[in-house]
């Protein structure tokens, strides 16, 4: 039987800001305590980007990791993908700041907007690149800086979100290892209940968004929960299928770090126990789509990513999207 051909992650990286905010910082500035976030997300801590850091300038740090981990420079790219709910800009992309920051003439540059599961689109839009011949070696970057889209004085979704940026590069596998299969989904029916409302097309700012708050993100915290555990959990039950894996066969699931109560939900509904299933997001809160690069770094550095282990990266995220890979290491 001819082998399948994949791809495979032959990079990873990620930088974060250098300034913490504790939840004792945040006990100061709205009505909340570190019992309530940590109880209801299992956030301790998160970096925030400093005045001047835009969400390119996050990615150009985390880039030059990424090349220097993967013994590679920016030549040897010839494909930039930036994932990110908050862009520098709506235009120009910025994917093309990142690619002027690298100096990387030779290479487009574009951007994906999705949600917190741009990364994993990002690594399915690249096997169909890289499979194709399109593309070669393509440098994928997550990165938020979701607290400038943020309402300070929301309790209820200030407690939530950091700044990071994190990323892959991705090239064809010529061993076992690389992306067995995926899953990917969307359902832009139920995209108000996580919203930047204000700023595009449909409510262009002005000063009446402003006054209402309208250019800071909104969200139906209960309802995104409902909908990411299902969705999530379906997921990466359909990648195993298409893997031709069972549960059994999975070493390590790395879902999309928004917090612990969805993370735990997800690994029960999957019946996999609390070992197999990575979690950081105390130490960083949700940074979107540098969640799931963060981890598999984390992982590789802590040498948990033995070669031939199955791991699952599941996803969810504003529009509502959904999707899961199965990766074998
Ligand atoms: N501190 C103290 N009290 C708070 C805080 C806070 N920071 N925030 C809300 N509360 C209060 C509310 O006002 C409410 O009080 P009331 O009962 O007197 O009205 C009470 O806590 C319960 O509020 P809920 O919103 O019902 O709290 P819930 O248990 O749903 O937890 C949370 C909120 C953590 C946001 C939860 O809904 C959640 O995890 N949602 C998932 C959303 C998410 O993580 N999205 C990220 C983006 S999508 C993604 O990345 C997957």
């Amino acid at each position: 039987m001819e082998k399948q051909r994949r791809i495979k992650i032959a990079g990873t990286g990620f930088y974060v800001p250098d300034q913490i905010l504790t939840n004792a910082d945040l006990e100061k500035m709205v009505n909340t305590t570190d019992e309530w976030i940590v109880t209801r997300t299992g956030i301790r801590e998160r970096h925030i980007a400093s005045a001047e850091q835009s969400t390119s300038d996050l990615c150009i740090e985390a880039a030059h990791r990424i090349l220097r981990h993967a013994h590679l420079e920016v030549k040897d790219i010839d494909l930039i993908l930036v994932a990110t709910s908050t862009p520098d800009n709506i235009f120009p992309s910025t994917a093309c700041r990142v690619q002027q920051g690298l100096q990387a003439d030779h290479a487009p540059a574009l951007d994906i907007s999705v949600g917190c599961t741009g990364v994993l689109y990002g690594m399915i839009i690249s096997q169909g690149l890289i499979l194709s011949g399109i593309a070669k070696r393509i440098l994928l970057i997550g990165a938020e800086v979701l607290t400038k889209v943020t309402d300070w004085k929301d309790r209820s979704t200030c407690v939530l979100f950091g700044d990071a940026a994190g990323g892959f590069v991705l090239e064809e596998s010529h061993d076992d290892s690389g992306m067995l299969s995926h899953y990917w989904k969307a359902d832009g029916s139920l995209g108000d209940l996580l919203i930047l409302p204000a700023g595009g097309t449909r409510i262009p700012a002005s000063v009446q968004t402003v006054a209402e708050g309208l250019h800071y993100l909104q969200m139906k915290g209960n309802e995104v929960f409902k909908h990411a555990v299902k969705h999530m959990a379906e997921a990466a039950e359909e990648a195993l299928k298409r893997a031709g894996l069972n549960k059994e066969d999975v070493d390590i699931v790395i879902p999309h770090q928004a917090n612990t109560r969805i993370i735990d939900a997800v690994g029960e509904r999957l019946r996999l126990p609390k070992e197999k299933v990575y979690v950081n997001v105390d130490r960083y809160g949700n940074v979107g789509n540098a969640s799931i690069p963060i981890a598999v770094h984390e992982l590789k550095q802590h040498k948990k990513l033995r070669p031939g282990i199955n791991i699952i990266l599941d996803a969810f995220g504003a529009g509502f999207t959904w999707a899961s890979i199965v990766y074998r290491w």
